[in-house]
């Protein structure tokens, strides 16, 4: 059994609703009955919570492994975020409150939000952007990605937000896998107080984008770095954003959208070299989103939002855009690092604004962790009522700290485990109503079923598995962009007519979930999705390396670090100074993202007969373990010598 199975199974704190919390708690016991009663019964009167222009005929088409929600009506995602909250008191409400990284301020309120995308609307429209083109937006969290954004849906464009920490060579291939026509970024953003030059990633990338017709740059700051020469402007195809908007009309009604029409695409890292574009219809993903936002969040009117995930992840699209704005939310955006200037600026925000909810991932809360309590207790935390984490499993003592010092013992923690392709929370606490174990992500939300597996497919009641999910939801995935044989491949052939999510779980003897990890070849670094094959196709691109495994290694903070096992071509030697090159090498194929944290030089890798490398056997190398059963390698001297090497090098 790993270590980490054994501490979660040892865990027995339980952590009851507080009396005062439930009694006005949005959630109810009433809502898991409704949803288990019938669930499309339960998912149509939550539909029913948005604003349709149609109605819908069929609550659900299902014919595996393609779902239609909410078939005949129509809908536009933009107007729910907006236009409906003109017509109530929230007309005047902040819609967004920012916070740029060097301190710079901006409140936004929904009459604001929506003329400013109206503009943005008019103006893509004048670039000839229509109904199903895909727009490209490659932005830092500034207010203007959450324009961009619902411009694009107002008009029924599929925007594909690539994040800003990609290189020039992954933004241009998500380009071209969309075939996107129009590119939306900045000149730069700021991150630990240098200037991200994101316009010169764009210019590069897009030197091989032949779908693009037209760029549009926003000016992160008028005056400082977004002075004309620094954008590098190229004389009719790139335009500035704000000259755009100031000659575009405030009005454009919003284009009816079948609910089955894209929303996004979003990109992910898969098991193979090449990211996934996760394709998101209209109808679905919005009623889950604004559903589980209601309940999971128990928002409330006067609620301050804060989810501290970047817009170019999926928590970005669903609960710092999508899940907020079409509840009328109001919704905190900051643009930086949670280190920059000092360690405590993520706890001066939810002072300076009153924070009330805050969302995070468990990276964030094991180096606030480090950095220690002494840091969130020079600051006022006491409007936070309520507490989430999602991206990876949150371990035991991360969650009483989080609990104890951010929380001050008051806040419910809700751990809420989802995936880029589930668009919305699906495994979660409903705080107010369901007791909370530290380290597991609870139960399903109404409405969801999870079921887990064993290695052949079939349900088992408790203990360890598999996380699959027999029903469709509304806000699933619906295809991979341009491969709908690779959607099935991927997620419904391991076990036939059952979503199979990729990760390891364990079900306690209470119907909870605990969530163990990626079982395929995908690792979570620092929260990130990284396939382990997208490195190694990083690694071999580099004309001096043959060959290329890598693996993830426990890491404190990260959850996990890279570890890549490199064997050079003939006649190169493994100098330090290779390894630098080869990091570097990586961060400008894929982004920093997916920098390696160790390399070690080896001249061959433990193969199995038939030629497929150990992957497991290197992990117990990266990690100091005994090694597993080496029996079916072709030559079981390869990893031994490897284990003296890498052990050697570390002490
Ligand atoms: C992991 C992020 C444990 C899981 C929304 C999943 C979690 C992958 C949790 C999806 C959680 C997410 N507990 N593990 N609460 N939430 N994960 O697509 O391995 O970036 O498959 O979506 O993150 O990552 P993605």
């Amino acid at each position: 059994m790993t270590d980490q199975l054994s501490t979660l199974l040892s865990e027995s704190r339980r952590f009851p609703p507080h009396p005062a919390f439930a009694a006005a708690a949005n959630g109810t016991p009433e809502l898991y009955r409704a949803g288990q009663a019938d669930r499309l019964r339960f998912w149509e009167s939550q539909a029913r919570e948005l604003e349709w222009m149609t109605p819908w005929t069929t609550v659900l088409d299902w014919k595996p492994p393609h779902a239609r929600w909410f078939d005949g009506g129509t809908l536009n995602v933009s107007s729910n975020c907006l236009d409906r909250h003109l017509r109530t008191a929230r007309r005047n409400k902040a819609a967004i409150i920012w916070e740029g990284e060097p301190g710079d301020r901006r409140t936004i309120t929904y009459w604001e939000l929506h003329r400013e995308v109206c503009r943005a609307a008019n103006a893509l429209k004048a670039l000839g952007v229509k109904k199903g083109d895909r727009v490209a937006i490659y932005l830092p969290m500034i207010p203007e990605a959450a324009v961009a954004m619902l411009a694009c849906a107002r008009i029924g464009a599929v925007h594909s937000v690539v994040f800003g920490g990609f290189s020039a060579e992954s933004l241009r291939d998500r380009i071209n896998d969309a075939r996107a026509v129009c590119l939306i970024t900045a000149d730069g953003g700021y991150r630990r107080g240098s200037v991200l030059p994101l316009k010169r990633f764009a210019d590069e990338a897009i030197a091989a984008c032949p779908s693009i017709r037209d760029v549009v740059v926003v000016q992160r700051r008028p005056g400082s770095p977004g002075d004309e020469a620094f954008a590098n402007m190229t004389e009719g195809r790139d335009h500035w954003w704000h000259r755009l908007l100031d000659k575009a009309d405030p009005d454009c009604p919003p284009e009816p959208q079948e609910a089955e029409d894209l929303l996004f695409i979003l990109y992910t890292s898969g098991t193979t070299g090449k990211p996934k574009g996760i394709v998101h219809s209209t109808g679905g993903y919005l009623t889950q989103v604004a559903t589980t936002m209601r309940y999971v969040f128990d928002l409330k009117e006067d609620d301050l939002f804060w989810c501290t995930a970047d817009i170019g992840w999926v928590t970005g699209h669903s609960y710092v855009v999508y899940g907020p704005l079409a509840n009328g939310a109001t919704v905190l955006m900051y643009e930086g690092a949670p280190d920059w200037p000092e360690r405590d600026r993520f706890w001066k925000i939810v002072a300076r604004y009153g924070v009330t909810v805050f969302y995070t991932a468990p990276t964030a809360i094991r180096a606030f962790m480090k950095w220690g309590e002494s840091l969130p207790a020079k600051h006022d935390l006491s409007t936070l009522r309520l507490l989430g984490t999602v991206g990876e499993p949150i371990n035991p003592e991360a969650w009483i700290w989080y609990h104890k010092y951010i929380g001050r013992e008051r806040c419910p923690i809700v751990d809420t485990w989802w995936q880029t392709e589930t668009g919305a929370i699906m495994i979660t606490p409903l705080p107010g109503v369901v007791t909370t174990k530290p380290g597991s992500a609870t139960i399903p939300f109404p409405g969801i079923t999870v079921d887990l597996v064993d290695q052949k497919g079939a349900v088992i009641p408790t203990g360890g598995g598999l996380l699959t999910i027999p029903d469709p939801w509304p806000s699933m995935l619906r295809t991979i962009w341009g491969d709908d044989e690779r959607y099935r491949e991927t997620y419904w052939s391991k076990f036939p007519g059952r979503y199979f999510a990729g990760d390891g779980a364990k079900l306690d003897d209470d119907g909870y979930w605990w969530i163990l990890g990626r079982v395929d070849d995908v690792l979570n670094v620092a929260g990130h999705r990284i396939g382990t094959m997208e490195v190694e196709s990083a690694l071999v691109d580099h004309p001096w390396v043959a060959e290329a495994a890598v693996v993830g290694k426990a890491h404190e903070l990260k959850g996990h670090a890279l570890a890549a096992f490199v064997t050079l071509k003939d006649g190169q030697r493994g100098t330090a100074e290779l390894k630098d090159d080869l990091k570097d090498h990586v961060v400008r194929k894929i982004g920093a993202i997916a920098r390696p944290d160790d390399i070690i030089f080896s001249a061959d890798l433990p193969k199995t007969r038939s030629g497929k490398i150990m992957r497991r056997l290197l992990k117990d190398i990266a990690e100091g373990r005994a090694l597993g059963d080496t029996t079916t390698l072709a030559d079981p001297t390869v990893v031994n010598r490897l284990k003296e090497m890498y052990e050697g090098e570390e002490g």
